[in-house]
């Protein structure tokens, strides 16, 4: 049977791809990794991708005339390399209605908390674990989530809840939520690769 090929979309460290890749080696994962893209220069995703043989874009908003081109041209190289699902792995560039309408219900994300808390535009990063912080709530965590055309809106897949301590910093909430996307973005691809994936409106069902 063919794999389903991924298409990961990125902007930084990259620990979300590393997982995803790794999960496809050991074949917990049946899916390949087809294409990374980059939208910043000389991340270090990009040298993950290297390292594993897996074709690696840099794309900068900076070289193309409007959005519509850069998009068109991501586009392009999904195409190119076949790639069934869009994985938004730490990827910052909000992708506007005519790209999500190109793959609709094929890109899915990762967001570090529960949605629909602290999401949306200007959530990304470390501001949303500040804002987990300063609003003091005990419980945040991970959501994996389809892409519509809002931020952060799409039907929910998977979530997992991470607790909040009292001497928890910006960064040390981050790491801890961290240990939980790379469990939770395989669980997520896996159960989109077995089709065993219903979407009902807002509600994903699990088979
Ligand atoms: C992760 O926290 C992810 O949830 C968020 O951006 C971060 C990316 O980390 N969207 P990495 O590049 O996968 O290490």
């Amino acid at each position: 049977m063919r794999k389903l090929k991924l298409g990961v979309l990125v902007s930084g460290g990259g620990s979300n791809l590393q997982s995803i890749i790794d999960s496809c080696e050991t074949g917990y994962l049946p899916a390949e990794t087809a294409v990374v893209i980059s939208n910043k220069p000389e991340v270090y995703a990009l040298e993950r991708a290297n390292k594993h043989d897996i074709p690696a874009y840099t794309l900068l908003s900076k070289d193309y005339k409007t959005s519509r081109e850069y998009e068109d041209e991501l586009i392009f190289i999904l195409e190119k390399h076949d790639v069934d699902l869009v994985v938004l792995a730490g990827f910052i560039k909000v992708l506007s209605p005519y790209f999500v309408s190109k793959f609709t219900r094929k890109i899915v994300n990762i967001h570090p908390s529960l949605i629909p808390s602290f999401c949306g535009r200007g959530f990304y990063g470390k501001k949303v674990h500040e804002a987990v912080i300063e609003y003091g709530v005990k419980i945040t965590g991970v959501t994996v989530h389809f892409v519509d055309e809002g931020t952060d809106t799409g039907p929910i897949i998977l979530q997992r809840a991470v607790p909040v301590k009292d001497d928890d910093t910006p960064d040390t909430l981050a790491a801890r939520v961290l240990i939980e996307e790379h469990k939770i973005y395989p669980e997520a691809l896996k159960l989109y690769a077995e089709d065993r994936l219903i979407i009902k409106g807002r509600r994903v069902l699990i088979k």
